[in-house]
């Protein structure tokens, strides 16, 4: 199936309005291998068929945006934002209270939650009381997230104590992989969450600290702006907001009446 320019725009229309991500059109070759099979296994010919098919259908359009999300993670990616957390960020909230709440929003797999947890109970020696919600709007990665299971390859990235603390080695069939202790996952929810309908309802809940790293590169300017302000509303103060290594907020242009000030390498506490 041969997907043309139009029909990027036709894509886009639909994930900007529910996602408030869009695709680059120079992505087309990666846009037809992954929607083809589905559209086949639908048994459309034509991509405008399917599209259709996709308006009138709330549960086919949560495949589209499972087909369509970039979803690469490791475990402590960009491991400076962690020593951040460690150093600086949770010594200055516990001065003035005594659990945290983090949230990892666009938490793909699960391996930035889990990061954070296991750097937690490591450094604070299990004594922290913290709690960790990851959302995401992809219902596959997310499903992975909740099992906490990870083949050797995901896990190389962690230091052997890390390792050893945490994860359960698995035998017979799962040999091979590496389960997140129980203990662990205890400390963590994952839940679906999309971050566009976030930015225009927000949630009642208010956390500290909020991961969003590797998102907001996908939105258009006016919604990743709208998601940045929603956030603000979201932390107590002091709050701290951790972006990924290219995204920053524009402190010049204030994000939606937004106030923050720069604290670190992609990272900012609200004012
Ligand atoms: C590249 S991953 C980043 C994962 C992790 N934060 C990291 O830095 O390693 C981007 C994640 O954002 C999620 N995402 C994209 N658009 C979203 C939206 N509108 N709402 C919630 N999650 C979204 C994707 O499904 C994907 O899992």
């Amino acid at each position: 199936m041969l997907i043309a320019e139009d029909d990027i725009q036709d894509i886009n229309q639909i994930l900007l309005a529910e996602t408030g991500t869009f695709i680059s059109p120079d992505k087309k070759n990666l846009i037809e291998l992954r929607l083809s099979s589905r559209i086949k296994e639908l048994g459309f010919i034509d991509l405008q068929d399917y599209l259709a098919y996709l308006k009138m259908n709330n549960q086919e359009r949560l495949i589209f945006f499972n087909l369509l999300t970039t979803n690469y993670t490791n475990f402590c990616r960009e491991s400076y934002h962690f020593e951040i957390l460690i150093k600086e960020l949770i010594p200055q909230i516990l001065k003035t209270k005594d659990e945290i709440s983090i949230w990892s929003a666009g938490c793909s797999s699960g391996e930035e939650a889990y990061t954070i947890a296991i750097l937690l109970n490591h450094f604070f020696a299990n004594k922290l009381n913290f709690n960790i919600l990851g959302t995401d709007i992809n219902t596959e990665v997310l499903r992975a997230a909740k099992t906490g299971i990870y083949t050797q390859e995901e896990i190389n990235r962690l230091k052997p104590e890390y390792l050893f603390n945490n994860f359960q080695q698995g035998v017979g069939k799962y040999e091979g992989y590496y389960r997140v202790k129980a203990q662990l996952r205890e400390n963590i929810k994952f839940e679906h969450l999309n971050l566009n309908k976030f930015a225009r309802e927000g949630i009642k809940k208010k956390f500290d600290i909020i991961f969003c790293r590797n998102v907001l590169i996908y939105f258009n300017e006016s919604n990743r702006k709208r998601v940045i302000a929603q956030f603000n509303q979201s932390l107590t103060k002091p709050g701290f907001l951790i972006l990924g290594h290219s995204e920053n907020i524009n402190l010049a242009k204030a994000e939606n009446n937004s106030i923050w000030e720069k604290i670190a390498r992609n990272s900012y506490q609200k004012i």
